[in-house]
């Protein structure tokens, strides 16, 4: 079953057609498949732990976690979206970021809210190109993500990389369900959730959103 309680500020204005969906269906799960990209994986605490992801077409970005020295990094990957995935990311919430939100997108616990980034070494400075992240339920049994990748970026693996760890550290926390909520016109997203093993759920009261849930 899919128990999804209200959990964050991933989405904003997401979280009413979750709250409707846990109230009233419940769902099977199916379980993780595992990701073809190789993965170097560095030692540290759960707040400093480093990756280094190799794409096929010899690239490598390193992922790490976020944390409150991360704003500018942050607003320059928002703003360097395009309008489009900022608008599938955001719902079209976000046009710019204000300091405020910038906080609380990286001033974060690393229990209640969980975000790893991913840093390309580009013209010899580190930029990100993508960030991925959850948050806890009030009760601590599930938590909602959300992932983005710029724009030049995409369809190299590196959402599955980020979503990967995502689920690695939730599991081992003892998070029982994940799940995210997008647009029912979201293509990349709904193959992106498919391959990880998150199972879709149309919300029946908006048909343009689409939950995906996740058993742990
Ligand atoms: C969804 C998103 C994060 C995927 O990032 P990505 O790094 O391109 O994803 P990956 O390269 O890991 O690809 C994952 C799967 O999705 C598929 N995919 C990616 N983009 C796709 C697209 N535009 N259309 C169809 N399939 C797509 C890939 O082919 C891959 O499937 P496969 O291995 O079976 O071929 C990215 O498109 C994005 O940032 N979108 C805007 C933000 C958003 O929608 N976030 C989700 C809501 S929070």
């Amino acid at each position: 079953m899919c128990v999804i309680v209200q959990s964050c500020h991933c989405h904003v204005s997401r979280l009413g057609f979750a709250r409707r969906l846990a109230a009233k269906q419940p769902m099977n799960i199916a379980t993780f498949a595992s990701c073809c990209i190789d993965t170097a994986l560095a030692v540290g605490a759960n707040d400093s732990v480093q990756w280094v992801a190799r794409f096929s077409d010899g690239t490598a970005v390193r992922l790490r976690a976020i944390n409150a020295g991360d704003t500018d990094l942050e607003r320059e990957f928002i703003m360097g979206l395009s309008a489009e995935t900022r608008r599938l990311r955001f719902f079209g919430t976000i046009k710019e970021p204000t300091p405020a939100f910038l906080r609380q997108l990286t001033d974060i616990d690393h229990w209640h809210d969980v975000a790893f980034v991913a840093l390309a070494d580009l013209g010899g400075a580190e930029h990100a190109v993508g960030i991925a992240r959850y948050s806890l339920s009030s009760d601590g049994t599930s938590c909602e993500c959300a992932v983005a990748v710029a724009d030049n970026w995409h369809r190299r693996g590196l959402a599955s990389a980020l979503m990967r760890h995502l689920i690695d550290i939730a599991r081992a926390r003892g998070i029982r369900t994940m799940h995210s909520v997008e647009l029912a016109s979201n293509y990349a997203m709904q193959r992106l959730a498919d391959n990880l093993g998150f199972l879709p759920i149309a919300d029946p009261d908006d048909g343009r959103q689409v939950l995906h849930c996740l058993q742990l």
